[in-house]
């Protein structure tokens, strides 16, 4: 018997994703639910060359569910990933909720799959931010060669990232431009079609936004406490992938040459940087893809050791569905969780 495992959000950008990796990874699912909120109740979502129709998440009872990969949101988070654990299956969230908690492992597995046993203690484990999860798998290898000590990083992040109704957004903004009609702001708080937001997330006292904060915070939690990192987010008119121009300084020295060869042999990374026009990855091309691809590496010789690089991927797959089916990956290949109606 596979594992029974349940889609919470299954109607959103990174629900339908789960839905489509669950079936192109052949994930070891007998059954697959998935659930929404109630208006969505009965609305076909496809799952590989099936249709599933989904069910409201209030009253849906998780007793013989062994994983729930939730993208609902923070606030469905905060109130159903408690009892969602507390019914036996283990809680992969997408929301910021349970990032920052101590009891709760937030978790890339290219850089730290041995947090994941740590998810008894709450019964939920976290997936980073977008941003952070395709950051932390180009950091990581570099990490281990050099010691990263400092890392300056501009964010240029597509409309996917604010959900399905953003996307709507960017394509009726830019439908109105053409037309000539004024183009309705709700979603953003300015215009997103052929312009760029320099703010993602609230402010917060210190006048960075909230998602710089998590970028900083998740950093320091997924690869190393000791690295300072400082973030300008960015809203781009781009309906998928997330790219960053990214400066590293480090501890030792480190060649563009070596830092080449190792990101080519990483996990996870792929390398495009021929220094010529297109020798680089762009957000279009990453879109659908796994990889988080990086490009344009060169050195800082502002800086002692300094190297700066472009790095690109899909923020619906890798910055979140595709990693949260990974951690369950992990946890399966680590026999630290078994099928209910296995052990029945
Ligand atoms: N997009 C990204 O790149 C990304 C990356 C990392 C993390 N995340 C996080 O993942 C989560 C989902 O993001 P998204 O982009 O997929 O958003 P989205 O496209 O707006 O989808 C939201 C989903 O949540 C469901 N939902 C909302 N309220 C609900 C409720 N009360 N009960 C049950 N289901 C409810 C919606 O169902 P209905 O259709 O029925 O309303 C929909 O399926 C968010 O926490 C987001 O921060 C997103």
């Amino acid at each position: 018997m596979g594992y029974k495992v349940a889609v919470v959000g299954a109607t959103g950008n990174v629900g339908r994703e789960m839905l489509g990796i669950l079936a192109e990874r052949v994930f070891p699912a007998d059954e697959v639910v998935a659930l929404a909120s109630r208006k969505s109740q009965g609305v076909d979502v496809s799952f590989g060359d099936k249709t599933l129709k989904c069910k409201a998440l209030d009253h849906y009872d998780f007793s013989d569910v062994d994983i729930c990969l939730m993208s609902a949101g923070s606030t469905v988070s905060k109130e159903w990933s408690p009892r969602i654990a507390a019914a036996g299956a283990v809680v992969i969230d997408n929301s910021s909720y349970w990032r920052y908690d101590a009891d709760v492992p937030l978790v890339v597995p290219e850089v730290n799959a041995d947090a994941v046993a740590g998810f008894r203690k709450k019964g939920i484990i976290a997936n980073p931010n977008c941003s952070t999860a395709q950051l932390v798998v180009a950091l990581k290898p570099l990490h281990d060669k050099a010691k990263i000590t400092r890392v300056v990083v501009a964010t240029y992040q597509s409309v996917s990232g604010a959900g399905k109704d953003a996307m709507d957004e960017l394509f009726s903004q830019t439908k109105s431009v053409f037309t000539m009609d004024e183009p309705e702001v709700k979603q953003f708080p300015k215009r997103i079609a052929f312009n760029l937001i320099p703010h993602i997330d609230v402010f917060m006292e210190d006048g960075y936004t909230k998602e710089e904060w998590k970028m900083v915070a998740e950093t320091k939690k997924i690869l190393d406490p000791k690295i300072k990192l400082v973030a300008t987010c960015v809203r781009v008119p781009v309906f998928v992938s997330h790219s960053e121009a990214v400066n590293i300084e480090f501890a030792d020295p480190i060649t563009v040459e070596e830092a080449r060869e190792i990101l080519r042999n990483a996990p996870g990374c792929v390398v495009i940087d021929k220094r010529e026009a297109g020798g680089y990855a762009t957000p279009y091309e990453a879109a659908g893809e796994d990889a988080t691809y990086i490009s344009r590496i060169r050195e800082d010789a502002t800086v002692e050791n300094g190297l700066v690089m472009w790095v690109v991927s899909d923020n619906l797959r890798k910055g979140a569905a595709l990693n949260a089916i990974q951690i369950a990956e992990c946890l399966i290949n680590r026999k630290l969780i078994e099928a209910k109606r296995k052990a029945a």
